[in-house]
């Protein structure tokens, strides 16, 4: 069994945590999710689930690691009993899952950023770009390939244990990340016709809102945090008891949607500005991307860079999940960590196949109506993220309130007001809406 490592400083926790948080999520998925999802009616529910759910049931999650050092599986049956024991197991389950698509996106970062290497990174004509990823990404061994070496780094870092790898890549390229982005919305921006793209993000169209965008929206916000999927609980439980908890999670949820943001304006800008179409689907930011790198002086030199930076904030995300997963094999069934990547990076290995395979020989083999990419993608965020985050609304704020208020209070007290109005939203405020917007995107009335 592996021994529980605790974080080296509040900083490490917070970077990690938020490399957890800020991954593909912001820059492959928003784009995507935002284009085919009426833009703006996306992104403003996306922040509403993000800064009152999210944030409340974030620290909630890390309350439930924190308390009980352990992760999710543990964590749900010492604080919440037998009845609600499933929902940590399920938690642990869909972070796993999460894995077997992310890590095929994740190989798309990486084949582009050996094509950037290359000199290959750069497209000029539109025609092209529409082009360009549809064949790499049906191509069958290419995509498997890069989602094989994209896991094999994912695998390799989780090996050598949390703060050897962890905190090391997390402290230095997400900053360049973020400077990156800034770089090229700038230039993006500067292109004729590029302010379509901004309206389609900003101004609100209520004509594009259905239930079922509204499920998206709150799916992709538990998704863009890491939450409800048992990664964020398992980096609570190394979590030392000095770190003010509130405090500390608010900094990650504005990472996260400050790269969320980010991420819509370093693209759709591009989208409208090249004349693609936003709902393209999941190619859309690496169909664009090539064509914003051509407006650059130095354009290779852009290329390399920002596929770098996405490389690392991806692998920060895969890393936290894989170490959840590893963690469970290792505290539930006593596996020691070689055996444990072994056998999550062999099963993921298989599923993440499936999903890479989905864009081309595997595209017409569907499991209710989906790809197995789409149908790993919808279940864990819109089924699987949302009964995780709702089973922390019940313990933290009903089952194990006790536990949480000590969590809460533990660096420095906080208010009676404060404590309050954090029970009311994880307790009654979250369950129903959760509960209401899962229904109703499933169609229940
Ligand atoms: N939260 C992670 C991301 O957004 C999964 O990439």
């Amino acid at each position: 069994m592996t021994e529980r490592s605790t974080w080296g400083s509040r900083l490490g926790f917070i970077l990690a945590s938020a490399g957890s948080a800020v991954g593909l999520g912001a820059i492959w998925k928003f784009p995507y999710m935002a284009g085919t999802n009426g833009g703006s009616i996306f992104l403003i529910p996306y922040i509403f689930f993000t800064v009152t759910i999210g944030l409340t049931l974030l620290i909630g999650e890390m309350c439930m690691g924190r308390a009980v050092r352990a992760g999710a599986a543990t964590a749900f049956r010492q604080l919440g009993g037998r009845q609600v024991a499933w929902m940590g197991l399920l938690s642990v389950l869909t972070g796993f899952f999460v894995l077997a698509f992310y890590s095929v996106v994740g190989g798309w970062c990486v084949y582009y950023m050996v094509e950037a290497f290359l000199g290959n990174g750069i497209i000029n004509d539109p025609a092209q770009m529409r082009e360009a990823f549809g064949s790499f990404a049906s191509s069958g061994t290419a995509p498997v390939l890069s989602h094989l070496a994209f896991l094999g780094a994912t695998a390799f870092v989780v090996f050598f244990g949390v703060e050897k790898g962890i905190e090391r890549v997390a402290k230095i390229l997400m900053p360049l990340l973020f400077i990156m982005m800034l770089i090229l919305i700038a230039r993006g921006l500067m292109l004729p016709g590029a302010f379509a793209g901004v309206e389609f993000l900003f101004k609100p169209d209520w004509s594009a809102f259905t239930g079922e965008s509204l499920l998206n929206a709150m799916g992709f916000a538990f998704f863009s945090l890491s939450v409800g999927s048992g990664s964020q609980m398992n980096y609570g439980s190394y979590l030392s008891r000095d770190v003010h908890l509130p405090s500390s999670v608010s900094w990650i949820v504005f990472l996260a949607i400050m790269s969320a943001v980010l991420g819509g304006l370093m693209i759709m800008p591009a989208v409208f500005a090249f004349g693609l179409s936003p709902d393209a689907g999941p190619g859309l930011t690496f169909a664009t991307m090539p064509a914003v790198f051509a407006q650059l002086p130095f354009g290779h030199f852009f290329a390399v860079t920002f596929y770098v930076c996405l490389f690392v904030a991806a692998l920060t995300s895969s890393i936290s999940i894989l170490e959840m997963s590893v963690q469970y094999l290792s505290d539930e069934w006593k596996l020691s960590r070689p055996a444990a990547v072994a056998l999550t990076g062999t099963v993921l290995a298989v599923l993440g196949t499936l999903c890479a395979l989905s864009f081309g020989p595997l595209a017409d083999v569907t499991l209710f109506g989906k790809t197995f990419f789409d149908f790993f993608d919808y279940m864990t965020s819109n089924i699987g993220m949302p009964i995780g985050v709702l089973g922390i609304a019940v313990v933290t704020a009903w089952l194990a309130w006790s536990a949480t208020r000590t969590q809460l209070t533990l660096v420095k007290p906080v208010s009676g007001l404060f404590l309050s109005g954090y029970r009311v939203i994880s307790g009654i405020f979250a369950p129903i809406l959760i509960l209401v917007v899962m229904l109703k995107g499933l169609g229940a009335f």
